[in-house]
């Protein structure tokens, strides 16, 4: 066999649209014990993170299964203390909890409501509250949060009425809007496994009389390396001895067929070097994931984790955001956000020093805990200080049922999906998002915008997803600038306004991967006394604001002439079509034209990628920079 390739440069790696992934999904039909094939193929998919894991088997007529919340290793001790019986036909997934805490009840597989059919789901069905009504109208009875079980009702009730699962998952999948993979096994029917996919990945195996599906290849590849992608909008029928793949309308359709000569390693990275290009890659389905079912039919915008009343959010006459490291940074760039919105005076504060400064906190002070991991000690006693002095907490976290959301009164999840690598990326940009999504929101509540200007910020960040995905393709010039700057020992970052904080965390990213000096600055402080750090050849990165904010790229252009006239080196971002600025760069990086307070959504992508790039060069383990830990739960 080849040895594996690994994708460590672009030039080898075709940029698909990377696909959001927040849950491992396995299924399995053929001659082996499916228990084995899925819990297998599920430990293999651990790494997308689960808070909870479950496999359902068709066993004479019933559905035999189980499932816990907790590490996949509760589930394999709950089994062998109670086995399940042996079956050739069944399925199973680890979960990244979006809609429901990490629980017993909210792991999958969820059943239908006569329990004849089992499924397991990948993604957020944005219509799921609709859904949800028109089942419970219909007197069925949802024992979940989740809209899987949902999806695993109206699944059944297709079924009842077509008799095949094939048919069923077809007309269920018509029914149903956001991103899903869905996986599902009818008790009466042991010869197939159905599953069906939209903006959601799902992989198959192709074995010899023996068929796999998986989220990814991670989760049947020690048993076939043949697989098939499939496309949008496709429902796939796997037994034995066939693979069917069909148009959500029936109609037939094709996967794409393929060999896969990664290693281990290299598929659950989808092929990457590093989680955190993954990661980096990712985005774009991220932002979509963030935005997914906070924007109502009616154009209004809800965020239906807030849990709190429009009349409480009315009441707030100061917001405080506390947050570490790289959430501290968006929480920077939010304060711009909100502060402009909404009118309400909001202040960022470090979580460690906030408690100690005494802060002035009342009923109508809301604070906002921003943490990818939800359990950042610094974060988390700063959350307690503020609700001791009666002060309302909303937390901003990527992870569902962690410390901070349960002790805020409030929640907006990010939606990321797990983030392995240390270094936060789809975390910060997803945190960007949500932090819009608040100021949006308390504008709509307290009146301080017009629909239509909410709305116009909704569909420009809609079109965030593209915009970051034309940055990555672009990522090879990036590459290439990192090779050029690898002896680099000393890098400055510069911005202005929203650029400021995207220099402070383009800074620290160079600072926690490359482990060189790296220092972000607002460009307007430089005078101030940093300048004299400028020297022959100093690489300086400068984010030049948007031209619709003339007097901001003005005075951004200043600065520049300043450090150059000193030596600097300027690598400058700047927005397609503003000509001028090459003649005060040594390197130009072009950024898609945004709005101005919207524009850290597409400078920190060059950063992202740069860091990462120059870490690679320099035989770093860019997924565990040394001294670090993923979540800093200690204070
Ligand atoms: C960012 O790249 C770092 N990993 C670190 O600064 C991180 O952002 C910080 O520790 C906060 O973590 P949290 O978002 O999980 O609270």
């Amino acid at each position: 066999m080849a040895p594996p390739t690994r994708l460590t440069s672009y030039a080898d790696w075709s940029p698909r649209p990377r696909l959001g992934s927040m849950c491992g999904i396995v299924g399995y039909v053929g001659p082996k014990q499916a228990q084995n094939v899925v819990i297998d193929g599920l430990r293999r998919l651990e790494y997308r993170g689960y808070d909870s894991a479950g496999v359902a088997l068709v066993v004479d007529g019933q559905i035999s299964f189980d499932k816990r919340a907790g590490k996949l290793a509760n589930l394999e001790k709950a089994i062998a203390e109670r086995p399940l019986p042996a079956s050739t036909t069944g399925i199973g997934h680890t979960r990244w909890a979006t809609h429901g805490g990490p629980t017993d009840a909210n792991a999958h597989p969820h059943l239908g409501q006569t329990g004849r059919v089992a499924m397991v789901h990948n993604g957020i069905i944005e219509n799921f509250a609709t859904l949800r009504a028109r089942l419970e109208m219909a007197g069925h009875e949802l024992r979940s949060e989740t809209d899987t079980e949902v999806a695993a009702h109206i699944l059944e009730a297709e079924l009842d009425k077509f008799g095949d699962l094939t048919s069923a998952m077809q007309a269920a999948c018509r029914q149903l809007e956001g991103a899903f993979t869905l996986v599902a096994v009818d008790a009466q029917d042991p010869t197939k496994v159905v599953a069906a996919r939209r903006n959601s990945p799902l992989v198959v195996g192709l074995g010899d009389g023996e068929n796999f599906l998986g989220s990814d290849v991670a989760a049947f590849i020690e048993h076939t390396r043949d697989a098939l992608e499939l496309g949008q909008d496709q429902v796939v029928t796997i037994t034995r001895d066939a693979v069917e793949v069909t148009t959500f309308d029936g109609a037939p359709a094709q996967g794409r067929r393929y060999h896969v000569d990664w290693d281990l390693s290299a598929a659950e990275k989808d092929g990457f070097d590093w989680f955190m290009r993954k990661e980096i890659f990712e985005q774009p389905r991220a932002i979509a994931d963030a935005l997914l079912g906070r924007h109502a039919q009616d154009g209004r915008l809800q965020l239906d984790e807030v849990r709190m009343s429009d009349d409480e959010l009315r009441t707030i006459d100061k917001i405080i955001i506390v947050a570490c490291g790289t959430a501290f940074y968006a929480g920077l760039v939010a304060k711009y956000a909100i502060e402009h919105w909404t009118r309400i005076p909001c202040e960022v504060e470090l979580s460690h020093e906030f408690r100690y400064r005494d802060p002035i906190l009342t009923r109508s002070t809301l604070v906002v805990a921003v943490s990818q991991s939800g359990e950042t000690a610094d974060t988390l006693m700063a959350i307690r200080h503020a609700r001791e002095q009666r002060a309302k907490v909303l937390a901003i976290c990527n992870t569902n049922g962690s410390t901070i959301p349960r002790e805020s009164d409030a929640v907006i999840y990010t939606h990321a999906g797990p983030e392995i690598g240390v270094a936060s990326t789809k975390g910060f940009m997803t945190q960007l998002v949500a932090a819009y999504l608040l100021g949006l929101y308390l504008a709509q509540v307290r009146g301080t915008m017009y629909g239509e200007e909410i709305g116009a910020v909704i569909r420009e960040l809609g079109e965030a997803p593209d915009q970051v995905q034309r940055l990555l393709d672009e990522a090879p010039a990036i590459s290439d600038l990192a090779a050029d700057m690898r002896e680099a020992r000393s890098v400055l970052f510069l911005g202005r306004h929203v650029g400021f904080p995207v220099a402070l965390e383009g800074a620290l990213k160079l600072k926690e991967l490359a482990y060189i000096h790296a220092e972000g600055f607002a460009a307007g402080e430089l005078k101030h006394g940093p300048i004299a750090l400028i020297e022959e050849g100093l690489p300086v990165f400068c984010v030049v604001p948007p031209g619709g904010r003339g007097q901001l790229r003005d005075k951004m252009i200043s600065a520049i002439q300043e450090v150059r006239a000193r030596g600097a080196r300027t690598i400058v971002l700047a927005e397609d079509g503003d000509e001028a600025i090459a003649a005060y760069a040594d390197v130009v990086v072009r950024l898609p034209k945004v709005s101005t307070l919207l524009q850290p959504l597409v400078a920190v992508v060059p950063l992202q990628l740069f860091a990462c790039e120059l870490a690679s060069l320099m035989g770093h383990d860019v997924d565990q920079p040394r001294n670090l830990a993923k979540s800093v739960t200690v204070e």
